[in-house]
């Protein structure tokens, strides 16, 4: 058998620090707060976290729009204590992986300050420029992906520079050589300090093409992938994740392939992007289709079952919380959370976790925009208001699909402010913090951590896990997701009931043993079995 790749066996963590665990009480997360809780994640059994921007920033877009790259944000902490979280966390077996935001920098990084300058100041062209038609009209008709223009206006010079995201993020352009290795350098200098790895934000885009209206997969792309691996982490053994929404499962591939030396694997949306109607916004909701789940996983699963690798995830600070989104955040919270989990961590590829998913943290509901941070929800508030929608139906998608979903403090204990902070939290704690919580999780033998606990285990211990091939049980009831994984004479059965609604399943001949199962129920090999509301197991065959 293949030898596994490290961050092929071992489990993902996200944290979002804002909102991890405050240590000196001001409000906002912190990184002696993310060191204080070490011993949870590992109790956890997680190899690896995924630290979203701990950089210095202005944070227009929540540390998204770095100012300086080799500087911790002070309300974070300092360097060395980010030295110090390295150093704990390998203590514990548990890698950090960094954020790698270089698509864009903050309109306040000293290389936007020069830049900006005049038409011939030698950082002018690390950004995107362009001559002006008029202050009105824009080059062309690019889009900030969060709402209006992607061109903002520059008094200085009268020239135009390009912002995919907020204008205080303007796009750095990646054509220029000087700028591509800087860079690199600032990427050696996270490596050295024992880092384990980057996810790479919105990395599809750096190979734009602004006047062809070319944003994601641009032609030099891959080219300046391999680039960057030669140039940093290629000699050495590291994760390396790319956030690529465009990404096809052929281009994952082509991402993901040890012989292209780019990258480790990316994360792909399609699955997440089922909940929309084509073609409009992440806003605009179309109705969950099983089917079209099972199909979309199933493809991303087969594409690369020999070359390249997925990455595995339902949750990031990005997206709403999954039991809110395909499970059931009221009566079959446990038992949805639970399904959601077994049948993604039983795929092939790496699973993520976004923090207070292990203990089925929910959407927080809002009424008022005034409860609102989140730059990407406020602008679509103001956009769609002045189209002419209602303030209930701009509301309801945020509530659906709003990022502040998943921003909310994490839920440690049924103290105030849930043991997040003894402050006032930077954004509201969602009231069900007193059920759900890691303290009550933990007591509770029962709980969803435990099915988390028990699913890092079984990949540890189960090669099985991690290469056996996947193929999807066709035939079965329109709700209920299922597929064997098999290696050489071994093979496991996933079964999930994604519904409220009870589906019938034929168990198979041989079941050697129930490896999970979220209900306490008997299997009888060889019969027809009627699953309950989100029921789902594993079986040994
Ligand atoms: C993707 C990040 O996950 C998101 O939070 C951010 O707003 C954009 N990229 C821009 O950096």
């Amino acid at each position: 058998m293949k030898k596994a790749k490290w961050w092929q066996e071992i489990v993902m963590y996200q944290i979002y620090p804002r909102s991890f665990q405050d240590s000196n009480n001001d409000g906002i997360g912190d990184i002696l707060g993310i060191i204080s809780r070490l011993d949870y994640l590992k109790k956890l059994g997680i190899g690896g976290i995924w630290l979203s921007p701990v950089y210095q920033s202005p944070n227009d877009d929540n540390g998204y729009d770095i100012s300086n790259y080799e500087e911790i944000l002070s309300e974070f902490g300092t360097m060395a204590q980010m030295e110090l979280l390295i150093s704990e966390a390998k203590k514990r077996d548990i890698q950090i992986i960094m954020d790698l935001v270089v698509n864009h920098t903050s309109d306040e990084h000293p290389w936007f300050i020069e830049a900006r300058k005049s038409v011939d100041n030698p950082y002018r062209d690390y950004y995107i420029w362009r001559k002006a038609k008029s202050e009105q009209e824009a080059p062309n008709a690019l889009a900030s992906a969060f709402g209006g223009s992607a061109w903002e206006f520059d008094t200085t010079s009268e020239q135009y520079y390009l912002h995919l995201f907020s204008k205080k993020q303007p796009d750095l352009n990646w054509e220029n050589e000087q700028l591509r290795h800087a860079i690199y350098q600032m990427m050696n200098f996270w490596i050295a300090k024992g880092i384990a790895g980057f996810r790479m934000d919105v990395i599809d885009l750096i190979g734009k093409i602004p006047d062809q209206m070319i944003t994601s997969n641009g032609p030099q792309l891959h080219h300046y992938l391999k680039e960057m691996n030669k140039a940093t982490f290629g000699d050495k053994d590291l994760l390396t994740v790319g956030e690529t929404w465009g990404a096809t499962p052929e281009i994952a591939k082509a991402y993901s392939s040890p012989d292209n030396h780019e990258l480790s694997m990316v994360f792909q949306f399609e699955h997440i992007s089922l909940d929309e109607i084509p073609g409009q916004s992440k806003w605009d909701l179309a109705p969950l289709s099983i089917p079209k789940l099972k199909n979309v996983f199933n493809k991303w699963q087969v594409t690369l079952e020999n070359d390249g690798w997925n990455s595995l995830f339902w949750n990031n600070h990005d997206l709403p919380r999954i039991v809110s989104r395909w499970g059931d955040d009221g009566k079959y919270r446990v038992e949805s959370a639970k399904m959601l989990a077994m049948i993604l961590h039983m795929m092939k590829g790496t699973p993520y976790i976004y923090q207070g998913e292990e203990i089925g943290m929910t959407n927080r509901v809002i009424t008022d925009i005034a409860e609102v941070d989140d730059i990407e929800s406020i602008n679509f508030y103001d956009e769609r208001l002045a189209q002419g929608f209602s303030h209930e139906e701009i509301i309801n998608a945020i509530n659906a699909k709003g990022r502040d979903n998943a921003r909310t403090p994490m839920q440690w204990n049924q103290t105030e402010n849930a043991g997040f902070t003894t402050f006032k939290p930077w954004i509201a704690i969602n009231p069900n913090y007193k059920e759900i919580n890691v303290e009550a999780a933990l007591l509770d033998k029962n709980s969803i951590f435990y099915t988390y606990q028990a699913l890092i285990r079984l990949r540890k211990m189960k090669p099985i896990v991690v290469f056996g091939k996947f193929q999807l049980i066709e035939n079965v009831a329109e709700d209920i997701f299922a597929y064997k994984r098999t290696l050489n004479d071994e093979c496991l059965l996933v079964v999930a009931n994604f519904s409220k609604n009870e589906n019938r399943f034929t168990l198979p001949k041989h079941i050697q043993k129930v490896l999970l199962h979220n209900y306490n129920r008997e299997l009888i090999s060889d019969s027809s079995y009627t699953l309950k509301p989100y029921e789902s197991f594993i079986l040994e065959l």
